[in-house]
């Protein structure tokens, strides 16, 4: 177990913002992750566990307590069929390593969610998704060290209560559990259209007809590539709202002034707005406000091109929010958690 005291934040995350944490502990196994959490209640620190850092924005004053580092390695095949291969993977693994594994096997679930940062145990967390699927398709369970209890669980599909970009993880259980690993049951059948739609226009364009694990991979890599800026390269934690779930009256009165609106059925007679077209159409698309670059190419992104302080970041949110709110009476939500409350 390497523990680290006085680390900045700025370096842990990927929106590189955010003062000290009094200590940084990296743990391999299930009881490290235990030691490191008894050792903090010892010393009357509070815990945050964090990942890559990719979807966390820290503040400026630091944090107060531990932050654990989760390394948990490992992923394997635990059950085979005719149909179907159950994976198991630690919670510190990279997920994008372990959608490449998936694919190697030529296993279909999670190959459209090719190239999301992170690591495979914040995956549950906001129930990542990305061109037509979602961790909560395939998901069957999570182990995970229950910090009330002290226990180790498994937390079953229902237990998580996952929905759009959320789970009890980011809602009533935020900081109560430390996910160690994940259970995913991906299938041998090809994948088949319907494609997402920007998906399917590449395949359309380029002329793709035989679709797999491995096709999906590289198109949906390509697509990223051009569209989400490289979070190593340029500071971002992907997709920095959430996009709006509306009713059906509010799409027809953006519809008066705006009839291009964007607003995708949902089935329950809600729609959804992407949060970049509002931002779009509120003219902010690669506008520079305190330090934070709305990008160019998608506008519900947030690059840090100078930012130095968490307070830049809330101006420049705030800036949006408002002028999307003035300009649509929508309110965006922001999609990275915060690391300023911890529960445990
Ligand atoms: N759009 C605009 N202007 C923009 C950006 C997008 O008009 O500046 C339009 C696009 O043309 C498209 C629609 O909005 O018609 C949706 O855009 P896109 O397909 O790029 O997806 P998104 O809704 O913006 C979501 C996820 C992404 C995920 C993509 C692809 C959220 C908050 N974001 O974005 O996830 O990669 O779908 O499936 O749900 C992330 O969570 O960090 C993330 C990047």
């Amino acid at each position: 177990m390497n523990v680290q005291t006085n680390i900045p934040l700025s370096t842990l995350t990927t929106m590189k913002i955010g003062g000290n944490a009094n200590y940084v502990v990296d743990v391999t196994t299930r009881e490290e992750l235990r030691q490191a959490y008894q050792n903090a209640k010892k010393l009357g620190q509070q815990v945050y566990i964090i990942g890559s850092g990719s979807n966390t924005i820290a503040h400026d004053e630091g944090f107060n307590g531990v932050i654990v580092h989760n390394k948990i390695p490992g992923i394997k095949a635990i059950v085979d069929d005719h149909e179907s291969t159950t994976l198991q993977a630690g919670g510190g693994e990279i997920w994008d390593d372990l959608v490449k594994y998936s694919v190697d096997l030529n296993l279909s679930g999670i190959e459209a969610m090719s190239g999301i940062p992170g690591t495979v145990g914040a995956a549950p967390v906001q129930n990542i998704g990305a061109y037509g699927q979602e961790l909560a398709n395939t998901f069957i369970s999570l182990d995970a060290y229950d910090t009330q209890t002290d226990a180790f669980v498994t937390l079953s599909w229902e237990d998580c209560s996952f929905s759009y970009r959320h789970s009890i993880f980011r809602g009533n259980a935020q900081g109560r559990y430390a996910i160690t690993t994940i259970t995913l049951k991906l299938y041998k059948k090809l994948p088949e259209p319907p494609f997402y739609e920007s998906l399917q226009k590449r395949f359309d364009e380029l002329h793709i007809t035989a679709f797999t694990p491995q096709t999906i991979r590289e198109n949906v890599l390509a697509i990223r590539a051009d569209k989400l800026p490289d979070p190593t390269k340029w500071p971002n934690a992907g997709s920095f709202f959430k996009n709006a779930i509306v009713e059906s009256w509010q799409v027809e009165s953006i519809r008066q002034s705006n009839s291009d609106v964007l607003a995708f059925d949902q089935g329950n007679g809600k729609f959804k707005i992407p949060a970049g077209w509002l931002i779009e159409a509120s003219d902010l698309k690669g506008e520079v406000l305190h330090g934070m670059k709305v990008h160019d190419k998608n506008a519900v992104v947030l690059i840090n091109e100078s930012a130095t302080s968490y307070a830049d970041l809330a101006a420049a949110r705030e800036q949006i929010i408002t002028t999307v709110r003035d300009n649509f009476q929508i309110v965006l939500e922001q999609e990275p958690l915060e690391l300023d409350q911890p529960v445990s």
